[in-house]
């Protein structure tokens, strides 16, 4: 039997003229945490409804657990579901929501005591029992809405934007306790979000979609560092790009000669041939700033336009001699550079990236 807890393979859904999802395929293995991101209206809540079996495919085929599930009802998937409102009923106490699945169930009494206890404490809410919802915070409710999911001991847990009702603070910690959660229990987790950093901080790897489609299913890191598209590389985290064609080649070392003529030097993983189009990568982070000249590779030359001061980082942004903004982010600064001051701005080859020109563009 194979490792996968979920297996979602082209999978798709029509509405009249609009195809929601087109063509969607990924795997979930036993225990891990993946995580759907992407853009409002990219199709993430359809894709994981339609898994949960609350959504009818119109092509494509799920498997849970290496079975067949794409025209199975809720009910026989096996799966739990946490939704971005919590649905809790209002009437029932917090003990009440987390044994109406059970009852349903139908579930010795004593069972039910046992396992609405069990999954009360697991999730921090033992003492809570008789409370109504409305006489909690929005991250205990929250935590309602997970033990509900949790007391069903489902083999496979899905969520949708679980933590987008709360404020920053709440989202954050409830971020960890989440993840905390999930791992001790080695449940294996599909969590949809469109909060990059939620994504990033959480999975053990990452679906990244845009309209209906997979750009990249990846490790955070792997995202991040190595984007597999312009979509990818401008979604996740802020980025240069800079224009240009591969001039020269020898393995993963590029050389790319950029629109003003100068030539940046480049390491990318995935080989590119010489006279591709493409786009030069440079994360913010990755770019050297200095007010006096610097000679080597990949110096290029401009004027600071703008610099923003937040504490602990400074950003800038330079508008390059070619024209070209760029944006660089400093974290330990001595001064800040005033605006209109000419700069030597720096990027090694490793850090910088080159994709391709995707067809059509
Ligand atoms: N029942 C429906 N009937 C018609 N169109 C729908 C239906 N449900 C979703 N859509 C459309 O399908 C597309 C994908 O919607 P979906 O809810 O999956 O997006 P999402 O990625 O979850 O977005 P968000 O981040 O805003 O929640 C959208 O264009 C949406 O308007
Ligand atoms: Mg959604």
């Amino acid at each position: 039997m194979s490792n996968e807890s979920i297996q979602v393979q082209g999978i798709m859904k029509r509405y009249g003229s609009l195809l929601a999802v087109e063509d969607v395929s990924f795997n979930v293995g036993q225990g891990e945490f993946v995580s759907l991101l992407g853009p409002s209206g990219c199709g993430k809540t359809t894709t994981l409804r339609m898994i949960a079996g609350f959504v009818d495919p119109s092509g494509g085929v799920l498997r849970v657990h290496g079975r067949d599930v794409t025209h199975l009802p809720p009910e026989k998937r096996e799966l739990g579901f946490v939704f971005q409102n919590y649905a809790l009923w209002p009437h029932m106490t917090v003990a009440e929501n987390v044994a109406f699945g059970l009852k349903l169930r139908k579930k010795s009494r004593n069972f039910i005591r046992d396992k609405v206890a069990e999954s009360l404490s697991t999730t921090g809410l033992s003492g809570y029992e008789d409370r109504l919802p409305r006489q909690l915070s929005g991250g205990q409710q929250q935590r309602v809405a997970l033990a509900r999911a949790l007391a069903l001991e489902p083999q496979v847990l899905l969520m949708d934007e679980p933590l987008s009702n709360l404020d920053r603070a709440l989202r954050v910690t409830m971020r960890r306790e989440l993840k905390e959660l999930q791992a001790r229990m080695k449940m294996t987790t599909l969590y949809v979000t469109h909060d990059q950093e939620e994504a990033l901080s959480m999975s053990n790897r990452v679906v990244i979609m845009n309209k209906g489609r997979v750009e990249q299913v990846a490790a955070p890191y792997e995202l991040y560092e190595n984007p597999a598209t312009s979509f990818v590389a401008d979604f996740v985290g802020i980025t240069n790009f800079l224009e240009g064609i591969v001039a020269g080649a020898d393995g993963e070392r590029l050389a790319v000669k950029l629109v003003s003529g100068q030539v940046l030097r480049a390491v990318n993983k995935k080989p590119v041939a010489p006279g591709t189009k493409v786009r030069a990568l440079i994360r913010p982070e990755r770019v050297t700033l200095k007010t006096g000249r610097i000679d080597g590779d990949n110096v290029l030359t401009g004027q600071v336009i703008l610099s923003e001061y937040f504490g602990a980082l400074l950003r800038y942004s330079m508008r390059l001699d070619s024209g070209d903004i760029l944006r660089a982010e400093v974290h330990n600064f001595d001064s800040v550079i005033e605006n209109g001051t000419r700069v030597w701005i720096c990027a090694l080859p490793e850090h910088v990236r080159v994709i391709a020109h995707e067809k059509g563009v």
